[in-house]
């Protein structure tokens, strides 16, 4: 069983989707893929998180972040 260090949740809902959720996971999938990431995270997808306006949204480290893109993830690395 693979060991992660910390836990990325995406919002898969519908207005996520709308919002760019795939491209977004598409992208934090390469990111997470590299050195020294690699086998460290792990990314959950999820169903609606009620932020729907605020689409895509994630949750990392327990901290909620709205109208996600891929360089909030690299700040947090
Ligand atoms: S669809 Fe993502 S928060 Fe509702």
């Amino acid at each position: 069983m693979a060991t992660y260090r910390k836990f990325i949740f995406v919002c898969t809902g519908s207005d996520c989707k709308k919002n760019g959720c795939k491209t977004l996971l598409k992208e934090m999938g390469q990111l997470l893929k590299t050195d020294p990431h690699k086998g460290k995270w792990k990314i959950v997808k999820t169903k609606c998180m009620d932020f729907c306006k605020s689409g895509p949204v994630a949750v990392i480290s327990n901290e909620l972040i709205k109208k996600m893109e891929i360089g909030d993830l690299r700040g947090k690395l």
